[in-house]
């Protein structure tokens, strides 16, 4: 059974001696919300060096779905590394890279033809979602809603929004990418549908959108043909890559 236990002030002594040795070896730019050195972890508990015992609200900003080292995941990691650990797919092929396609293909929402590229991070697969809506829709425009977080790299971070928590002193940015407000579906306006409200293509001249944003030019044709390209395309596999692709099809 485990439990909140503290055992000595927090950071206690052997975090302090970490925490020092963090500070001289690790970029400064690489921020921490807590004084809290984790030893070991397991469900929704973290031991820190000093013996104290936490209850985990962060879990890895979101990472963590099934807690922290599970029995079945941390038996089915050994077992892989067992065999092999990594030969990159660009050089060879191996079937678990493939089953875990299959697996994200078969659950992700959406009843249409898929399939998946595996990167590293949220921001190498936003990136990778807008390589592949410029590709296929040969324009170069990103439309991204206002308060959105995408990641640090050069255009996840222009297509972020919170400029002094995240850009302040990083620019230039990435050109091409329009910010609107996001469409808050609780404040949907009366007599009007969530789909008119998301599109905005036939929002009405009294909404809140129009009073805070100037339409730009936003044909009702190219939201219909965005819809139709995304419908016949089977390579257009995550939401986000569809729903980026539509953002490039109606802004330029
Ligand atoms: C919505 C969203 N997009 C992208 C990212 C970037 O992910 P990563 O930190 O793995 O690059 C995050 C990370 O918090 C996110 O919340």
């Amino acid at each position: 059974m485990g439990a909140i236990r503290l055992q000595t002030e927090i950071p206690g002594p052997k975090s302090r001696e970490v925490l020092a040795r963090r500070a001289g070896a690790v970029a400064g730019g690489l921020g921490k919300a807590t004084e809290v050195v984790v030893e070991r972890a397991e469900g929704a508990l973290v031991h820190d060096v000093d013996g104290n015992t936490f209850i985990d609200f962060a879990g890895g900003i979101g990472m963590l779905a099934v807690g922290h080292s599970p029995r079945g995941v941390v038996a089915a990691l050994a077992a892989q590394a067992e065999k092999l650990i990594h030969v990159c797919a660009l050089v060879a092929s191996y079937e678990p890279y493939i089953r875990l396609c299959e697996v994200l293909n078969e659950i992700t929402p959406g009843v249409f033809p898929k399939k998946t590229l595996l990167a590293n991070s949220g921001a190498e697969s936003v990136e990778n979602a807008v390589k592949l809506a410029r590709r296929y829709t040969g324009r170069p425009a990103v439309i991204a809603f206002e308060g959105a977080y995408h990641g640090r790299t050069l255009l996840t971070l222009s297509l972020t929004s919170k400029y002094g928590l995240f850009k302040k002193g990083f620019g230039p940015f990435a050109p091409e990418i329009y910010r609107l407000p996001v469409p808050n579906l609780y404040r949907t306006p009366e007599g009007m549908s969530e789909e008119q409200y998301v599109v905005g293509a036939s929002a009405s001249s009294r909404t809140p959108w129009s009073r805070r944003w100037t339409r730009p030019r936003w044909p009702q044709s190219s939201s219909s043909r965005c819809r139709a390209r995304r419908a016949s395309s089977p390579s257009l596999t995550a939401s986000c890559a569809a729903s980026v692709s539509c953002a490039t099809s109606t802004a330029s």
